[in-house]
């Protein structure tokens, strides 16, 4: 019937399509995947997709390829660790280092002066270059992956901001980035880590403390002491600072400082207590600057869309932030963000990208299931035979790195300058305005890395030639 309608009305068919479409589509169907035909393309039937069990990966060989075989025990045992100068091929490479500190200064004189309190935070930069070489090393990745329990590797990098800690500032906020109800009931975040690369030298009163062995007893202190007291009062961070006193020290692990020189990356399991030791009331205020990356890295589920943490949203959000450069509505613990972030992108934000598949997946610009982060994921994560492939992945991201990051500056550099006229940063230091931060005496006079006990410095002084004018 419809046939012989169609064959009458052949010279027609537009008008015939146009009044009646569900005949020219698959079931009926109103759109929906029905409607592309695209079952019949195919001579033969598609295999499964590629899933995050389909790799293949060597615990063993990637903590030996790229940290020491040790590390991965470390972190089992105490909850934290620490893979000694995981960023030289950064920060001893003089000119990237200036632009990252040049940029950090930038983004600290932009910040509002009517912020809320920032305890060293710089809260207006989600995307800064440096960041974003952060959210997509494929070594930090690899490092990452093998710390989870879980071995997930479907990791994407939530945006947030980065720390720029000053002399006299307090920064102490003892927490667990976890929601320990959710945690107890239904594991939410237990395979976890949090990160962070610094990139001044610390000392012990200037760095992030951690509860040794604290991922083996917050479950007793949080059974013992909160819920059977009644003081719980949980949200999806848990505040320790008045929970976790002296004597809880010693019942269920000693509060460390773990610290940390120029480009030591820190892995710490989700579910040890930490924070920054230069306490809040300004008793025992920070003595030196500390800046610090972090990439907060969440899994997906083999949907390749569900979080771990449901709150962040899901793949196509972190997508969109990224693609945008967008600051997130959320903190990295499912939280509202709740420290005013910016409403839209910072103007003078450049997007660093196409450093390869893996880089790619991390900020959710390629899926995970793509067959060329597949290859490069197994021979970063697997065993030993994978080593020279590897070892080549790897040093073409870096020299991709190398050979762009200073160009990449120097458009940013021109697009605050345009952007923002007599209030461009670049403008302010240029003309006698505005003297960079870390230029100031107080917080080293523009020596790095500043070690405020001794006079001079370690053994690489950027900071001594540096002039904006010519980068
Ligand atoms: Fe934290």
């Amino acid at each position: 019937m419809r046939l012989s309608y169609v064959l009458e009305n052949l010279g027609n068919i537009i008008i015939v399509k146009k009044d009646y479409p569900d005949w020219f589509t698959i079931s009926g169907g109103k759109g929906g995947d029905n409607h592309y035909l695209y079952e019949l393309s195919y001579r033969f039937e598609n295999p499964q997709p590629l899933t995050q069990a389909s790799l293949k990966i060597d615990v063993e060989a990637v903590w030996k390829r790229f940290a020491s075989g040790q590390d991965g025990e470390i972190l089992e045992r105490t909850g934290t660790t620490k893979i000694v100068s995981f960023w030289d091929w950064v920060l001893k490479d003089p000119k990237m280092a200036r632009c990252i500190f040049i940029e950090f200064d930038m983004y600290q004189y932009h910040l509002s002066i009517g912020a809320s309190e920032a305890i060293g935070w710089l809260r207006n930069s989600y995307h800064s270059l440096a960041q974003q070489l952060c959210y997509q090393d494929p070594a930090y990745w690899a490092l990452v992956t093998v710390s989870r329990p879980d071995l997930r590797w479907w990791l994407l990098s939530f945006p947030y901001y980065q720390k720029y800690a000053l002399p006299g500032q307090g920064t102490y906020f003892s927490h667990v980035d976890l929601n320990i109800n959710e945690w107890l009931k239904c594991c939410r975040g237990a395979n976890r880590m949090q990160t962070s690369i610094s990139l001044d030298q610390e000392t012990a009163e200037d760095c992030t403390f951690c509860v040794e062995g604290g991922h083996k007893t917050l479950e007793a202190f949080w059974r013992n002491e909160v819920i059977a007291k009644n003081l719980d009062k949980n949200g999806n961070t848990a505040k320790m600072s008045d929970l976790y006193t002296k004597p809880m020290e010693d019942k269920y692990g000693k509060s460390i400082p773990i610290v940390c020189g120029p480009g030591d990356l820190r892995i710490t399991n989700q579910a040890v207590i930490h924070g920054a030791t230069a306490t809040k009331n300004g008793s025992a205020p920070g003595k030196k600057v500390r800046r610090v990356l972090n990439a907060w890295l969440v899994g997906m589920d083999d949907d390749h869309n569900t979080l771990e943490i449901p709150q962040l949203g899901n793949w196509e959000t972190i997508s969109r932030l990224h693609r945008d450069l967008l600051p997130s509505k959320h903190t990295p613990s499912g939280n509202i963000n709740y420290h005013h972030p910016p409403k839209q992108r910072f103007p003078a934000a450049i997007e660093f990208r196409g450093l390869g598949p893996i880089p790619d997946a991390r900020i959710g610009q390629r899926r995970w299931d793509s067959p060329a982060v597949f290859e490069d994921a197994q021979a970063l994560l697997g065993g030993e035979e994978y080593s020279a492939q590897a070892e080549q992945i790897i040093a073409t991201f870096r020299q991709n790195v190398r050979n762009r990051y200073v160009a990449e500056f120097q458009k940013m550099r021109r697009t605050e300058i345009n952007a923002y006229g007599t209030n461009s940063y670049f403008k302010a230091v240029r003309e006698g305005r505005w003297i960079p931060t870390r230029k100031r005496l107080d917080n080293g006079g523009g020596v790095w890395p500043w070690n405020p006990t001794r006079k001079r410095h370690g053994d690489f002084d950027i900071e001594a030639t540096d002039d904006v004018s010519d980068m």
